[in-house]
């Protein structure tokens, strides 16, 4: 779904594939199959990778109908949800009245700087083109209050011949985007002077975190 290369996303095509797929997207993810496989599992995995205090603010970006943000609320966190399609956030919404949700995007977070101890995101990241990628973490970062971390989770892979298995796995149900290679992931991070810690959580996904040096 994401434009690729030099292109920036095009915001709004992401947003009206998102705004269709809303009213079944939990039902799809349930059933599996393809890049959705495992998507439960991975976003716990992830979220302990991360400690979390009661009423710590946590940002999530790309929230979606707001599973990973749920793991974050049952540790007493209070959510601001961010997302580019409002009727993901409109279904998120009606589950999670007391969240705060704002339509918004990865380069434009309606929050104010430093004002997060936390920002996560899941299976959201490879919708951006390549061009964005450096931008976007560059804004989550901008709202995390001084020593707080990004925890980026998304299809992604350790290396190529990794994401070429994948795609040989799963053959006809692999969905063809720019995922990200970890290799890419450290060189952002290295452009953007910020630490990073890989983990692969299966062979389709990982996480990364990001902090300040
Ligand atoms: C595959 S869903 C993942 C939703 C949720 N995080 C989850 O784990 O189930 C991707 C979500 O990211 C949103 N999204 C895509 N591109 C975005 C962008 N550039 N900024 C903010 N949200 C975006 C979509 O609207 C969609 O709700």
């Amino acid at each position: 779904m994401n434009s690729k290369g030099g292109n920036h996303t095009d915001l709004q095509r992401v947003r009206e594939a998102f705004d269709a797929w809303a009213d079944h997207y939990d039902a799809d993810v349930a059933k599996g199959g393809g890049v959705v496989e495992g998507y439960d599992h991975s976003r716990l995995l992830a979220s302990r990778l991360v400690s979390v205090y009661a009423g710590m603010h946590v940002a999530d970006i790309g929230i979606g109908t707001g599973a990973f943000a749920e793991i974050f609320a049952q540790q007493s966190a209070q959510i601001t949800g961010v997302d580019l399609s409002p009727r993901m956030l409109e279904i998120c919404a009606a589950r999670h009245p007391e969240w705060q949700l704002a339509v918004g995007d990865f380069l434009h977070i309606p929050a104010s700087s430093a004002s997060q101890g936390l920002v996560i995101s899941s299976f959201a990241f490879h919708e951006l083109a390549v061009a964005d990628r450096a931008g976007a973490i560059n804004e989550c970062m901008r709202v995390l209050e001084p020593g707080g971390k990004f925890l980026l989770v998304d299809i992604m892979f350790e290396d190529l011949s990794r994401l070429r298995a994948a795609r040989q796995r799963l053959r006809d149900s692999w969905d063809e985007e720019n995922y990200s290679l970890f290799s890419e992931l450290s060189e952002l991070a290295g452009q953007l002077s910020l630490d990073i810690r890989l983990e692969v959580l299966s062979d389709l996904h990982g996480a990364a975190l990001l902090s300040c040096r």
